[in-house]
């Protein structure tokens, strides 16, 4: 497959989709993760002396004032200080004045296009991978770069309908994230699974791959509470995802002993982070209760099946993480894999998130950049913005 190194790009234009869809608050960005795993490609076209050229989506535009917050703004800010160089930033995402900005380029320079997604106010011709503009914005480069590993499971035009139209390779990051990833197609033994986040429904395709590699797969958070309410327990006022009930008896009648399901929780009388902290068993939960995070018991419990784990891939916190109160198993178990060295793959966006807060990031072995674009690769499905690539 065509990676960046496989192309000469020297002295060229190169054109880098990249996934800067990043959480902005009040017109700062609050996690600059995404931004930051970028610049290792970035750097090395402008090493190669390249005109460089940026395009990313940021949220998704449905109606006009949705335009302002998903402004891509703040990102050319924050590159410009990551890189210390100054970004052009084009407003507009076609037209005269943005050939213009990219004719009065020199090499060495970095030009930011606006969100891509601009272009989905009419139409949606972004998300629809509208030909003409993928080949219009193909004509803006001489080369094609797509880092965008976040983004890789949409057939969008600014990253499979430019792909069609250029020389196109992967850059570093996604190439780093496929290498850590597939590790996980044939992965060493015991080889855990940490499942956390609210609804089953929506990891059932992992669920369905994973189990039949993973030794263990330790089920946390919300879900937990479909699987619990599968096997007759009492589950009070916690999240249950009804639809998913069924799904839940199968697996926990195939593969009985691969589930392991938390024993006790942290609970309160309401979906808050005020009330008094307070654990107990599964056995012992009340009608109005709701379960907030998983218990020491179960932390204990989880921590042993991962002990020995050769490599744990864990995706979504195992509590509230929104709530400080609730999120100290997720983090306690965090901390247990980076002092115990334990080779661990972080995927989708909330468990990341968690792993930056909590301070661990950095020492996990890989943190993926990918929220569906993750659990899409691990439920076996190919990635347009990928095999668009991979085709050439
Ligand atoms: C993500 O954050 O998962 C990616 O940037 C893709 O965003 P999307 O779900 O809006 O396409």
């Amino acid at each position: 497959m065509n990676t960046i190194n496989d192309l000469n790009i020297e002295n060229k234009k190169v054109i880098i989709r990249c996934d800067f869809n990043v959480p902005i608050k009040d017109g700062k960005i609050v996690d600059d993760t995404r931004i930051k795993e970028s610049l290792e490609t970035i750097k090395y076209c402008l090493k190669k002396n390249c005109k460089v050229i940026l395009l990313s989506h940021l949220g998704r535009i449905k109606e006009e004032k949705d335009l302002e917050k998903n402004n891509l703004s703040p990102v050319a800010k924050d590159l410009s200080k990551l890189l210390n160089k100054k970004i052009i930033f084009s407003e507009k995402t076609k037209g005269k004045e943005l050939e213009e900005k990219i004719e009065n380029m020199n090499y060495g320079d970095v030009l930011l296009i606006q969100n891509t997604r601009y272009e989905d106010l009419e139409g949606q011709k972004e998300s629809k991978n509208n030909s003409e503009l993928g080949k219009y914005w193909a004509s803006l480069g001489d080369i094609f770069i797509n880092d965008a590993f976040g983004t890789a499971h949409r057939a969008h035009a600014s990253n499979v309908g430019i792909a069609s139209h250029l020389p196109s390779a992967l850059g570093f990051l996604i190439e780093k994230e496929l290498k850590a990833l597939s590790t996980l197609e044939k992965p060493a033994h015991p080889f855990i699974v940490i499942l956390g986040g609210a609804k089953v429904v929506d990891k059932i395709g992992v669920i369905k791959r994973l189990v039949t590699k993973a030794d263990k797969i330790l089920i946390g958070g919300g879900m937990a509470f479909t699987f619990l309410k599968a096997k007759g327990y009492e589950i009070g006022k916690s999240i249950l995802d009804e639809g998913s009930i069924a799904f839940c008896k199968e697996v926990l009648k195939d593969y009985s002993e691969k589930i392991i399901l938390p024993v006790d929780f942290a609970i309160s009388t309401e979906y808050s982070n005020s009330g008094i902290y307070q654990e107990k068993d599964i056995e012992n939960f009340a009608k109005n209760e709701i379960g907030l995070d998983i218990g020491s018991k179960t932390r204990k419990l989880f921590e042993k099946h991962i002990e020995k784990a050769a490599i744990v891939m864990w995706n979504g916190p195992l509590g509230v993480y929104e709530f400080d109160k609730y999120r100290k198993n997720t983090d306690e178990i965090l901390k247990y894999l980076v002092k115990n060295k334990i080779k661990t793959i972080l995927g989708g966006g909330d468990i990341v998130a968690a792993a930056t807060t909590a301070g661990y990031k950095e020492k996990i072995y890989h943190a993926s950049t990918g929220g569906g674009a993750t659990l899409e690769y691990l439920e076996g499905k190919k990635l347009p913005g990928i095999e668009v690539i991979r085709r050439k």
